[in-house]
């Protein structure tokens, strides 16, 4: 097994395994690589869905995602990304066309528990674009300055999916849509490293624990304006067979779309809880 950076602040590019056999040592080692380097990247794997949703129990708490109508039929953890674009008219669906576009956390929503990782497997993928970019966290913490590290301390924010505005909420079956708001401090220090990260998802935002919508709105721009790190970022260029994994605790991500409506774009996925 062969492990590189991606780029100096984040990313690991492993080559030389397959993850069906890999062994005890090696799980330790890709799963420190995981922690050290936030996005772990393994060329050329070979999987079928039982052996894909095996390599995510090594990292987490394997639960089916909120969204049914992109669930494998017969592996609920599985969520199918890229397939049924078009609607019955013919159009392009766009919620799930556009599906994981904009800088965005996974799962802040989620009531069962901290969503911890999230894995893709590139399968169809377009002539051009379809990349997906990552930043790190901790290097946006960092970066703040201290005035707002000082004002951030405690503060809470709540989301709910599609955030005020509902956005993609269609993808969600009618009993979906209710779920109640889930609170997290946009400052959160990582269980397993003790680091310190800023946690922020503007899409899944619902609103600031205790402030008034002025306060609020402003801490939202804010925010958006600290939340990437253009030197922490890594953009990840798809290859078929690629198995992509990466720390949603202490990353941020998004699919970055670019590439022709009528191209196929098809991963597996699947998010692991704590
Ligand atoms: C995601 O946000 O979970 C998917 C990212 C991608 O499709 O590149």
């Amino acid at each position: 097994m062969n492990i590189e950076p991606a780029t100096p602040k984040l990313g690991a590019i492993v080559t030389g395994i397959d993850l069906n056999k890999a062994t005890e040592g090696e799980w330790r080692e890709l799963y420190q690589t995981f922690l050290d380097r936030l996005v772990l990247v393994v060329r050329e794997q070979d999987f079928t869905i039982p052996q894909f949703l095996a390599v995510a129990e090594r990292f987490g708490r394997l639960v089916p995602h909120r969204v049914q109508r992109t669930r494998h039929p017969e592996y609920p953890a599985l969520t199918q990304m890229g397939v049924n674009t078009k609607k019955s008219d013919g159009k392009v669906d766009q919620a799930v066309f556009a599906r994981g576009q904009g800088w965005h956390t996974d799962g802040p929503w989620e009531v069962r528990g901290v969503a911890k990782a999230t894995q893709l497997y590139g399968l169809e993928l377009p002539s051009v674009g379809g990349d997906t970019w990552f930043a790190n966290m901790y290097e946006s913490y960092e970066a703040l300055p201290e005035e707002l590290k000082r004002r951030l301390e405690g503060v809470e924010a709540e989301y709910v999916y599609g955030g005020r505005n509902k956005s993609g909420i269609d993808l969600l079956a009618p009993d979906d849509r209710d779920a109640p708001p889930v609170r997290w401090p946009i400052l959160r220090t990582h269980p397993e490293t003790g680091r310190k990260s800023l946690y922020f998802n503007p899409h899944h935002f619902l609103r600031f624990v205790g402030m008034d919508e002025a306060a609020g709105g402003a801490l939202f721009e804010e925010l958006k304006e600290h939340m990437i790190r253009p030197d922490a970022e890594y953009h990840h260029k798809w290859q078929t067979h690629d198995y992509v994994i990466w720390d949603n605790r202490s990353s941020i991500h998004a699919a970055a779309g670019g590439y022709p409506v009528h191209e196929r774009r098809i991963h597996w996925r699947a998010t692991m809880l704590e």
